[in-house]
Parts: C-alpha cells; structure tokens; sequence
C-alpha cells in the first residue's frame, strides 16, 4: 500500500503512522523525523532545516522534495509505504505524483486526521517524545509511568522545541494557508478518506484501519 497521512499539527499523525504502518506492513516515512534526526546529528541539511522549524515554517520544497526522493529510492519502500507530513504543500504533492509516475506507481489512497485546534493546542502542550525509540506520549492522555523516561526502551523523554504556544500557532496558520489545500486536491483525484481523530488513540486507529481496508495491503 501507498499511503500518505494528512491532517494539522498534533493531530496524531506521529503516533497513528506506527500502527498503521505495523499493520499493513510497510515501512514509516515522516519528513519531520528525518529532519529532526539530521538537526541532532548537526548535518547540513538539519542546520538548513532548523532555520525554517523553530519558527514553525516548512522547509523550503526543494530541499523536501530532494530528500524524499532520495528516500524513496531505498529498497524497504519500493512495495510500500506510509509518509507522514508529506506532501504538505500543493507542489510537494505534484512532484510526489511526477515521482511514482516515473516509477511506473500510483498512490493508493490520503488518509485525512480529523481535529479542531483546540485539541491540537491541548495535543502539543503535553507531548513528551522519547530520544531512544522515539515513541509519542502524553503527560495526560498516554503518560508513561515515570515522569520523562521511556517505559518501552527506558530513555530520556524530550519536549519538542517547536512545540512552544507561539510556535504552534503558527504551525497551525502555515498548516490551513499551505497544507489544508491538498484536501481539494487529493479530494479531486479520489484519493481521499478522513477519519475524526478524537477520542482514544486505540479507537483512532481501528478507525483508520477500517477506512483504509479497501485498499489492500
Ligand atoms: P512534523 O514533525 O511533521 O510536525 P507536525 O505536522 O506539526 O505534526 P506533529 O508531529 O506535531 O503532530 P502529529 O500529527 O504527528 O501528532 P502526534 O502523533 O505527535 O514537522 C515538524 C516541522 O518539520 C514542520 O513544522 C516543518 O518545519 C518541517 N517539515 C516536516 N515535513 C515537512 C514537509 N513535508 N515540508 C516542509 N517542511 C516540513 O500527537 C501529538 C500529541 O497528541 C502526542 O503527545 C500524542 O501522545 C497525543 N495524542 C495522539 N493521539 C491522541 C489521541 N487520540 N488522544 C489524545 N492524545 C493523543
Ligand atoms: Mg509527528
Ligand atoms: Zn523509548
């Protein structure tokens, strides 16, 4: 299956990608984890990115666009996939096509996160992510069972420096001028499905596998 997820910031995009991704057996793409780890290790393509992340703005296309296709071309995704946050903008979404097409590949189907900005806001503030494994909790809605250390892998949580009130007003005003217009698109195409992503992260994903069935596996 090729798939993408869509949907605002703090929708669960991150934490839903691992099931789903689990369950059809393809490998997870998400472009914010590739460049957080190249921000971490100090690459130039994270000191690029970083210029552009902490104040909540996307990454310039082109270099997005490069580093996805560079992705792609690795062996695990050549059956299959699931990106989470790309495409984010109409012309990473055309240059997206251009690429399977030259593959000889479609896209299957977009599989829309459904939430309001209220519980976005309630989403963020309370996310601690885990540097070993990088597993998503919630101080409220999933917390671990010690305060900042990973119950899975047992390493440091971290807050995410993007995740400050301002920045993620921000990244909401980017997501609805920038990224909320692949809606339409992919919506014309076919190619859409959303799901409401409320309610217990357990709940959210027997939604989405059973909105995404029809599209095999
Ligand atoms: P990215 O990392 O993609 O951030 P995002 O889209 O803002 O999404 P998040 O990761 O913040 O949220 P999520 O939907 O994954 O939610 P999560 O599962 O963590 O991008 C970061 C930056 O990188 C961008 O701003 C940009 O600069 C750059 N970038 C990335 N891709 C780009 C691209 N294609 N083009 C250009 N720039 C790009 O969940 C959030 C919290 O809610 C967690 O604490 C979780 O435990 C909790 N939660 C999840 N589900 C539930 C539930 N059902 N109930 C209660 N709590 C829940
Ligand atoms: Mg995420
Ligand atoms: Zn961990």
């Amino acid at each position: 299956m090729r798939l993408v997820l869509v949907g605002p910031p703090g929708a669960g995009k991150g934490t839903q990608a691992e099931f789903i991704a689990a369950h059809f057996a393809v490998p997870k793409i998400s472009t914010g984890d590739i460049f957080r780890a190249n921000v971490a290790a100090g690459t130039p393509l994270g000191v690029e990115a970083r210029r552009f992340m902490d104040s909540g703005q996307l990454v310039p296309d082109e270099v997005t666009i490069n580093m996805v296709r560079d992705r792609l071309a690795e062996p695990d995704a050549a059956d299959g996939f699931l990106l989470d946050g790309f495409p984010r903008t109409v012309p990473q979404a055309i240059a997206h096509d251009k690429l399977l097409a030259d593959l000889g590949v479609g896209l299957d189907v977009v599989l829309e996160l459904i939430v309001d900005d209220d519980e976005v806001i309630r989403r963020l503030s309370g996310r601690w992510t885990c540097r070993g494994c990088g597993k998503i909790w919630h101080i409220e809605f999933d917390p671990p069972t010690h305060d900042g250390v990973c119950d899975r892998c047992g390493s440091q949580l971290y807050q995410r420096d993007d995740d400050k009130a301002e920045t993620v007003a921000e990244r909401l005003k980017v997501y609805v001028r920038d990224t909320a217009p692949l809606i339409i698109f992919y919506g014309a195409q076919g190619k859409l499905v959303g799901i409401d992503a409320t309610g217990p992260v357990e709940d959210v994903t027997v939604r989405a596998i059973d909105a995404l069935r029809s599209y095999g596996g």
